[in-house]
Formats: structure tokens, sequence, C-alpha cells
């Protein structure tokens, strides 16, 4: 066997020195499922639910941790894998307030949850991440619901104070991504594990609302949480996955170009997230680009030109407003030199179209006055 070889479910599979075995299979296009492991961060190892059996080793194997090794025996869906990813499944389900469909387990019951959910989406028995929850998905992957242990009595642990985010830790199961998000990824350092045992929970300035603590918002915690522990404000019930579209655009604010993914549902943008695999933001977004879309369906935006006559604006056609401005321009270029006037772009226009305006300005007009509106 070469040098940097395993078994994988019964396949020599390849890997490079240094990968787990979660990335070495994921290569090979093996799945395995995680819950904690959040792309470009520390392993942490925190819920369990990737476990492989390795012969020879003593216990179950967390794969998002466990490096690869050369002739290593490795066993992604083997019976005892499933029996623990099962148990690991019902402790979490049982952790919290899942209420969702997982907790419907037998035929009556969830025939009587989907009526209810028909009628009313906006029901408290439908957790907002309904339809969109990693748990929710693998406890019908692994066909298991709640009831072999114990819930806690506790209903929701809503914060509800906070102007972009809703978090509610009665549905956190304490993968800690959301800490990886903040910490590793986008560095704000807002949010941590707080308490002990039993009692930990996600934190923020010593266990205060975010409004109180660092956060700056920018809901990459928010696109991180595997469950509905946090969720957008704006989005909430609104949204339902199976009914939104998503559209791949480029972020309209700054120039970077950070590229998103636009969730639209009925015409209407209803959610934005980050596209994990895209540069330059590989996922990440700011508070604007992920949280301001509204600007769109404002009845004071703009849509037509404006011309002013006196005190007063009226509209235009872009035509008319074009041959305006270059006749205008023309005039104090003839009157004055083309130093005599000078462009400002907008900021939230992107790279190409700032290119173009400086393009017009330095070689066709002849000045290099040129600016861009730094405020956005
Ligand atoms: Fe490996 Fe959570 S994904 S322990």
């Amino acid at each position: 066997m070469a040098a940097d070889v395993f078994t994988l479910n019964g396949r020599e599979t390849p890997f490079t020195p240094g990968q787990t075995i979660l990335e070495a299979a994921g290569a090979a296009g093996v799945r395995i499922p995680t819950l904690c492991h959040l792309e470009g961060t520390l392993p942490t190892g925190a819920c369990r639910i990737c476990v492989v059996e390795v012969e020879g080793a003593r216990t179950l194997l967390a794969a998002c941790t466990t490096p690869a090794a050369a002739g290593m025996q490795v066993h992604t869906e083997s019976p005892r894998v499933v029996a623990a990813r099962k148990t690991i499944l019902e402790l979490l389900l049982a952790s919290g307030n899942h209420n969702c469909a997982a907790v419907a387990g037998d035929g009556a019951r969830w025939t009587d949850f989907q009526l209810r959910v028909a009628q009313t989406e906006k029901t408290a028995d439908l957790c907002p991440a309904w339809g969109d929850c990693r748990l929710q998905e693998l406890a019908f992957q692994y066909q298991v619901h709640a009831g072999t242990y114990a819930p806690p009595d506790a209903g929701p642990d809503l914060e509800d104070v906070n102007p972009m985010i809703v978090r509610d830790l009665s549905r956190c199961i304490l993968c800690g991504r959301c800490v990886k998000a903040c910490n590793e990824v986008q560095v704000n350092k807002a949010i941590s594990f707080g308490y002990r045992g039993s009692r930990t929970r996600i934190v923020a300035a010593g266990d205060r609302p975010l409004i109180e603590s660092d956060c700056v918002f920018c809901g990459e915690c928010v696109q991180a949480c595997p469950v509905g522990a946090l969720v957008e404000r704006k989005a909430g019930y609104a949204w339902r996955p199976w009914k939104a579209e998503r559209i791949r655009t480029t972020c309209p604010y700054c120039g970077v170009g950070c590229q998103q993914w636009l969730h639209v549902q009925d015409g209407k943008i209803v959610k934005v997230t980050g596209v994990e695999e895209a540069a330059p933001n590989r996922g990440r977004l700011c508070v604007k680009g992920r949280f301001g879309y509204d600007f769109i369906y404002s009845p004071d935006r703009l849509r037509t030109p404006l011309i002013r006559e006196g005190e007063d604006f009226r509209e235009a056609s872009w035509d008319e407003a074009l041959d305006l401005v270059a006749e205008r321009l023309k005039a104090v270029i003839a009157a004055h030199g083309p130093d005599a006037v000078a462009g400002v772009s907008c900021a939230r226009s992107i790279n190409e179209d700032s290119y173009q305006m400086q393009k017009l300005f330095r070689a066709a007009i002849g000045t290099n006055n040129i600016d861009h509106c730094a405020r956005t």
C-alpha cells in the first residue's frame, strides 16, 4: 500500500498528510455528517456526530479531529457508527426546545403536525429554521425522533431586543459554530461559551444581549448556526427554503465585490447569505451586505432621473438627463477648460463602473479631478 493511502469503507483512498479523516473522505466524495465542524476554523470535536469506526481503535473517533494515517481502516456508516449517531441525535433533540417535526415521532402525530403547519406557519410549535435545520435533516436521515430522553421543562429562551438577530438559546445545541464564526472567521470576539457543565450557554459581554456587547451584527453567527437558535429578525417565519430560489450576485455596497446569495421568495428578497465557496469573502458578509437590502423596496427610492427646475425636480428619461449633463459639461469645459469639472462616482458602484468613470474623466474629458464617495 502506498504511503499516503488509507482504506475508507473498503476502498483504498489517497490523502494528503495533515488531512483529517473528514477532509480526506470529503475529497473522495464520501460524506460524513457534521454539526460543529466549520470550514477554515480549528476543529473542536464538540458534537461527535462525525464519529467513524477505525479498526483497532478502542472507541469511535471523531472524523473532524482525527488525522488520516496510512494503513488506517475506516468505516463511516457501520452499525456501531449508526447506533452512536442515533443516540447523539436523540440526546441533542432532548437537550432543548427542538419542537420541530423531528419530535413528532409516530405517523398520526406527524400528519397532525403537517396540517397545523399548513394552517399557520407562525405557530409556536414551528421553529423558524424549519426546513433549514441541520439537526432536523440528520434526524430524518437517521430516522430518529425525540422522546427517548426527557427534554428540559424550559420553554423558549428568547433574546428579542437586538436589531437584526433573534436568539433563542433553548434551541442551541452548543456546537460552537457561532463562537468559531465570531472569533476565528470574523475575529470580532463578541461571543463565547459561558458558565460551566449543564449550565453552559453562549454568552456575549458577560451574558448580556448582543446589542450591549462588541457585536457588530455581521450575522456570521446566524449563517453558521445549524439549528434555529440564531435567526434573522427580518427573515424569521417569512422565509421557507423550499419556497425560495437562490440567486447569486455581487454585494452592491463597497467595491470589494463580496459574493452573495439572494434568497428570493415571491419575487422579493427575504434573506441574504454569503457564498461560502467563492472569493473574495468565502461566505463572510458585513452588516450592510447581509441585512441592508431594505432600500430596494423603499418607496423613497429614486427610480428615474430627476432634473432640477428652479426649486423643484421633475422626472426625466435617461436620454434626456444624459444629454443635459453632456451639454452642460461641454459648455463648462469650452469656457474654463477640463479642470473646471470634476466627477464623483458612487461608492456602491462596482469596480468596473468606477474604472469606466475615471476613464471617462481622464481620457475623454482630460482631467484628473475624479474621486468616489466613501460614505455608503
Ligand atoms: Fe466532528 Fe462535531 S463535526 S465532532
